[in-house]
């Protein structure tokens, strides 16, 4: 079994959580071991606590369009959240959800060693991005630690908000020069609180 199977297992006995008693399946994520770039959403949503998986439901549906507006399918890259449980009625993950649940995140990053790691909304970019605002940093990338950091919308919030599917549209199609670009980008001395932003 793999590292990352190893992992999920670990993942499925988690109940650190008040809300791991309402979930139906836990939605630890799923894509190539080997994946280039990881997308990180915020929490499963009623679709993924059913079937465990995550971004099934019409995010999920738009997210595989945006992923086919660079020619990838989601097999070739890396979804997951930045928690593991269905918050109930889809309410905002709580600070302790986060704090309990992002160990896991961490230990996926460490696993996949993704050269890219997009954000997916306010949650998961204030983990690594924090104190930034979406509206401002969306669609802009930093390098750390020979990894790509780059902020996007939610593809739920484009769904609801017609006028940010062509902000997420256009974000999603910067995507693979910035990876071209990937050796090249300067490292980011900087704490996060002082970032240095790449524009493309
Ligand atoms: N929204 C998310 O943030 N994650 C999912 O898995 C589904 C919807």
């Amino acid at each position: 079994m793999s590292a990352l199977n190893e992992l999920y297992e670990e993942i499925a006995l988690c109940r650190q959580c008040e809300i791991a008693k309402y979930r139906t399946k836990v939605v630890p994520g799923e894509g190539a071991e080997d994946a280039d770039i990881m997308f990180i959403g915020e929490a499963p949503g009623w679709h993924e606590d059913q079937q465990g998986r995550p971004f099934v439901g019409p995010a999920g549906l738009y997210l595989d369009q945006l992923l086919a507006s660079i020619n990838l399918k989601r097999e070739q890259v890396y979804i997951a959240n930045v928690i593991k449980c269905r918050p109930p009625q889809n309410r905002e993950p709580l600070p302790s959800e986060i704090h309990n649940c992002c160990k896991w995140l961490e230990r996926q990053i460490e696993l996949i060693r993704p050269k890219m790691i997009v954000t997916l909304g306010r949650y998961s970019m204030e983990m690594f991005f924090p104190g930034k605002s979406i509206s401002k940093i969306h669609g802009t990338a930093q390098k750390r630690d020979n990894i790509i950091y780059y902020a996007m919308y939610h593809p739920a919030a484009a769904l609801h908000q017609q006028s940010l599917r062509q902000t997420i549209e256009a974000d999603m199609l910067k995507i693979p020069s910035l990876l071209a670009q990937a050796e090249s980008m300067t490292q980011a001395k900087e704490e996060p609180k002082q970032l240095n932003m790449f524009e493309v």
